[in-house]
């Protein structure tokens, strides 16, 4: 099989190697989709400035995130399940991302535990936290990741109550969930996933089972978490979270520019303009859009990152053209964790990286630190 060129390359080897329920729950957004589209279509929307005859040698995509170094403004996005892509795909993807110098985040609901993955990387990722009714187990949440010597936390808060996905209701990915024949089915038809899977002990959620009260097995998590969500997350728990956390903090699925003055002022160390790729207010702008009025609006205060809709390099360099500091890759990595597990992870991020290489030189830019709106000939939103 030829080299994957392009995330959509990977995209296709991962739709044929992980079961359809594994792969619809990555590639879905809620209802008509039309957000999770619209975060790709957009990128197409802003147009390059092509500039010649400037110095193009030497050239660095080295940057920051949130104060960690980055080999380039990109790090990996938290998703749950995304040990499903792949057996043992949290710690792949976090020991890909690590050997690539990029910061990896990992999701409250992932499948290797907090502890699973600090066993296998030697430089602090990130944690992300969903705040659940249950305060005690997010306090015991936050405690292992400081043991674990996490360098961010990363607030998301844009799912207070689950969008509906219906790719995910129809496979029966569902609270509790539904098995029946047809995930056999799946499953007989994806032999080398299955196999992986059989390797490891490692398929329910790792951060909650036997840590959440009452939490001991599949059925249990899958009520508790149905009613886990906390509808009523509000400001005063992004304060208590920040002062138990005492660290980094990342606050996630800002898309408005009232919510991002009050996550200005509210401490924290960066935001995250971003509609959860999609699955959650279909319907709502797509990130790319909504970026340059959010750093209009608190730019000069706080750091501005942004995720959804990324798969190129290119698009990452438009959203730091916009006022990025940093942006996040999603599908893009799981894309590659199902189609080759750990390689699969590193080939998205060595594509990226050199579109977004080229792209910069062709801007006539070398160093991404001087990449700014001056690059953009124009954007039609
Ligand atoms: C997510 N996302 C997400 N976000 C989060 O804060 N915690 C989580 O557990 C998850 N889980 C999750 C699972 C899957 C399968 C996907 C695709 C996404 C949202 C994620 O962090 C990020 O916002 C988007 O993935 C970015 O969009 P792209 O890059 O996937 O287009």
């Amino acid at each position: 099989m030829s080299k994957p060129l392009t995330i959509a390359d990977l995209k296709t080897r991962a739709r044929r190697r992980v079961p359809k329920m594994f792969f619809d729950y990555a590639d879905s957004g809620s209802w008509t989709e039309g957000t999770y589209r619209a975060n790709e279509e957009d990128f197409s929307k802003v147009k390059l400035r092509q500039r010649v005859l400037v110095d193009m040698t030497n050239r660095s995509l080295a940057t920051t995130m949130a104060g960690q170094d980055a080999s380039m403004p990109v790090a990996l996005a938290p998703t749950g399940l995304c040990g499903m892509q792949h057996a043992d795909g949290e710690m792949l993807a976090a020991k890909a991302a690590e050997e690539f110098g990029v910061p990896f985040t990992l999701s409250t609901m992932s499948i290797c535990s907090i502890e699973d993955v600090a066993s296998v990387t030697s430089k602090p990722f990130w944690f992300q936290l969903y705040v659940m009714k249950d305060r005690d187990f997010i306090n015991n949440l936050i405690d292992r990741a400081k043991a674990a010597n996490c360098s961010a936390l990363m607030l998301t808060l844009d799912l207070q109550i689950l969008g509906q996905r219906h790719k995910d209701l129809r496979n029966g990915l569902s609270a509790p969930p539904k098995w029946t024949v047809h995930h056999g089915i799946q499953l007989a038809t994806k032999p080398f996933w299955c196999m992986d899977m059989l390797r490891t002990k490692r398929r329910g959620f790792g951060n909650i089972v036997g840590h959440a009260k009452n939490v001991s097995d599949l059925s249990s998590l899958s009520s508790w978490t149905a009613e886990q969500f906390d509808p009523q997350l509000s400001w005063k728990d992004v304060a208590w979270i920040k002062e138990r956390w005492g660290g980094k903090l990342i606050l996630k699925g800002i898309l408005d520019e009232e919510d991002a003055r009050a996550a200005a002022e509210s401490g924290a160390d960066a935001i995250v303009v971003s509609n959860h790729g999609g699955r959650q207010l279909d319907g709502a702008l797509s990130s790319i859009s909504m970026l340059p009025r959010i750093v209009d609006a608190v730019g000069d205060k706080i750091e501005v990152h942004l995720d959804g809709g990324i798969r190129s390099g290119q698009d990452v360099l438009k959203a730091v053209a916009l006022g990025a500091r940093g942006t996040y890759i999603g599908r893009p990595y799981l894309y590659g964790l199902g189609a080759m597990g750990k390689a699969g992870v590193t080939t998205a991020l060595e594509i990226i990286r050199k579109e977004m290489d080229v792209t910069m030189a062709l801007c006539g830019k070398r160093d991404i630190q001087t990449v700014d709106r001056s690059v953009i000939a124009e954007t039609r939103f």
